[in-house]
């Protein structure tokens, strides 16, 4: 049996056409289905117990889904990444996480009243989140290199920074700048904004190679970071502003909606109100708020454990 694991699946969407890529170069090259093959192709969705599962199972697995074949074992695992293995020791053997990991556990206590971005809020508060990611992606490979055999491949990205760039500039500004506004006015409580801080981080591809050299479990294959601009340069080539706004608050609104709703302790209406704020600011001045999607990413190979560079961490390690 082959296993495929996606970490952080969502509504499976997206996993369904990676794994369908998987699964025909599996069969094209006979390592599943072929004489002395694989019979099985097991797939594991990785996801926090919120998620939608109900939407997963029908992407996956209803009749003429991607996933929908007696060949095929479906595994749904409702659990954070951080809180444990996901699989059974040395079992997993193909894996992706897309957009995924730079979610921390939980943000550092930073507490910063102009922004919800730990970009725009000095120093030790960017110090404060690098050293969280660190722990949290360490946590996550050493977690993986648990559950997969030696040779086995993951395929980790998501979004961070290349150079002085990061991907949040642009369309973060310009709905911080609106939930400012409305604090401003007194509709948005300001103790509860300042101590609202993005759990997120945005690495580069150095930290990302960094951090899995020094778990001593993976091979870096290789690694890369990619700016991506089709939306802006669509705008610029069509001059269409109410196109580009209305999207960028789709991506923000699916990114952060829920969680800045709850942590804000905004109503259903408030809530439309900042992204309706946020869009209008970028529909009329769209140059300030240029947004590229910057995606950074490692492919792995699972080894067989080096002598770990951090004495601190061996006896988990062992
Ligand atoms: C932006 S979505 C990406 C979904 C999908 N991978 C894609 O590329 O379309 C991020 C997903 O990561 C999940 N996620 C975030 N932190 C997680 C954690 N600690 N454990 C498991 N899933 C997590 C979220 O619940 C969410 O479904």
């Amino acid at each position: 049996m082959i296993s495929y694991v996606d970490y952080g699946c969502a509504t499976g969407f997206n996993t369904a056409q990676m794994f369908g890529n998987v699964k025909r170069i599996l069969e094209s090259t006979r390592v599943l289905g072929g004489e002395g093959g694989a019979e099985h192709l097991q797939v594991l969705l990785v996801d926090l117990p919120s998620n939608n599962w109900n939407q997963v199972a029908s992407i996956f697995f209803k009749p003429g889904a991607v996933a929908d074949s007696d060949l095929i074992l479906p595994v749904m695992v409702p659990r954070s990444f951080y809180a444990g293995e996901c699989a059974p020791p040395g079992t997993l053997h193909i894996g992706t996480s897309c957009d995924a990991a730079q979610w921390l556990s939980h943000a550092p206590p930073v507490s910063y009243r102009d922004s919800f971005s730990y970009k725009d809020a000095g120093e030790a508060a960017e110090e404060a989140f690098k050293r969280q990611f660190e722990n949290d992606f360490d946590l996550f490979l050493r977690l993986r290199a648990r559950e997969f055999a030696v040779n086995g491949l993951l395929f980790v990205v998501m979004p961070g920074s290349l150079g002085s760039s990061n991907v949040g500039e642009g369309f973060f500004t310009a709905f911080n700048n609106a939930a400012q506004a409305m604090c401003h006015e007194g509709h948005i409580d300001s103790s509860l904004l300042a101590d609202c801080m993005f759990p997120i981080y945005l690495p580069t591809e150095d930290e990302l190679e960094h951090i899995a050299h020094r778990s001593a479990s993976w091979e870096v294959l290789q690694r890369g970071g990619v700016a991506l601009s089709q939306l802006w340069d669509e705008y610029k080539s069509t001059g269409d502003a109410v196109t580009y706004a209305g999207t960028l608050r789709k991506v923000f609104f699916a990114i952060a909606g829920p969680l800045l709703q709850s942590r804000l302790a905004l109503s259903d209406e408030k809530t439309t109100e900042l992204f309706d704020r946020g869009e209008a600011l970028i529909r009329q001045n769209p140059s300030k708020y240029m947004w590229r999607n910057i995606q950074v990413a490692v492919l792995l190979r699972k080894v067989r454990q080096r002598r770990s560079m951090d004495n601190s961490r061996r006896s988990i390690d062992a």
